[in-house]
């Protein structure tokens, strides 16, 4: 099984998966970031060397007051957590997004875990947090502005590789595969430079229920498609 370099997903689903079950949706958050520690082991197991998850989008903090905090609770205690993840699966972790929007504790303990985890690289593994791919397009592009001004940038050295370069997943490969759970056939910002050429994948599995029988079937499938350079396929 030849297994994508970098996997991308859309963490989907929780909320009606926890609905389903008579609980609140919280509940299935609580689940949705169990099963995540439980794949990032599993993607290190098949060699995976990328994977990034959209876990908070710039659109999320319109859900209620209460499951805000809720999400913010599981973020506190899983970035904390993630220290030994990380050591766990020599995996080095990366925030992407706008991570200014949220409470200091939050965004100290996202410098330590990055800090802690930039001695390993067997697993790179980002996480999007208040992230919107329009958002970091128009990030990247005010610090391009500003290196311009200030003569460390000539605009007409500006290329598809240097705007990449001011892109919060500066240096991380495009992903070659992109998987949304819970069935939902939509990008919603999500990594719209990077996912150019990549293969899509929609399964109905909500994110809790996703495992490592359901990935494999995945990557078979995107094994079989007719996979040249680029994505495009010659005539
Ligand atoms: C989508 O389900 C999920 C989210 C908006 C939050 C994702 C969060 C986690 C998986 C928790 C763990 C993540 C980290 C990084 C600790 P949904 O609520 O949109 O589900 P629905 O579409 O069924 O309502």
């Amino acid at each position: 099984m030849n297994v994508p370099n970098h996997i991308a997903i859309i963490l989907d689903g929780n909320g009606r998966w926890a609905k389903k079950r008579g609980m609140p949706r919280s509940y299935g958050h609580v689940k949705g970031c169990a099963n995540l520690e439980t794949i990032c082991d599993v993607m290190k197991d098949l060699g995976v060397k990328y994977l990034t998850v959209y876990a908070f989008s710039t659109e999320n903090w319109k859900r209620s007051k209460e499951e805000i905090d809720g999400l913010m609770k599981l973020f506190r205690n899983y970035l904390k957590k993630c220290i030994s993840i990380s050591d766990r699966n020599k995996m080095r972790v990366k925030i992407i997004g706008d991570i200014t929007a949220f409470d200091k504790d939050i965004q100290d303990s996202i410098i330590k875990l990055e800090e802690h985890s930039s001695q390993y690289d067997e697993l790179h593994f980002q996480i999007a947090l208040n992230y919107g791919a329009r958002d970091e397009m128009v990030r990247g592009v005010r610090r391009m502005l500003e290196d311009c001004r200030t003569g460390k940038l000539n605009p007409e050295d500006m290329d598809e590789k240097c705007f990449s370069g001011y892109l919060d997943t500066a240096g991380i490969p495009d992903p070659d595969l992109m998987i949304r759970t819970s069935g939902e056939q939509r990008l919603s910002n999500f990594l719209l430079w990077q996912l150019a050429y990549t293969e899509f994948y929609f399964t109905p599995v909500a994110w809790p229920d996703f495992d490592k029988e359901e990935l494999i079937r995945i990557i078979e499938k995107y094994n079989e498609r007719d996979r040249r350079y680029g994505g495009v396929k010659e005539e």
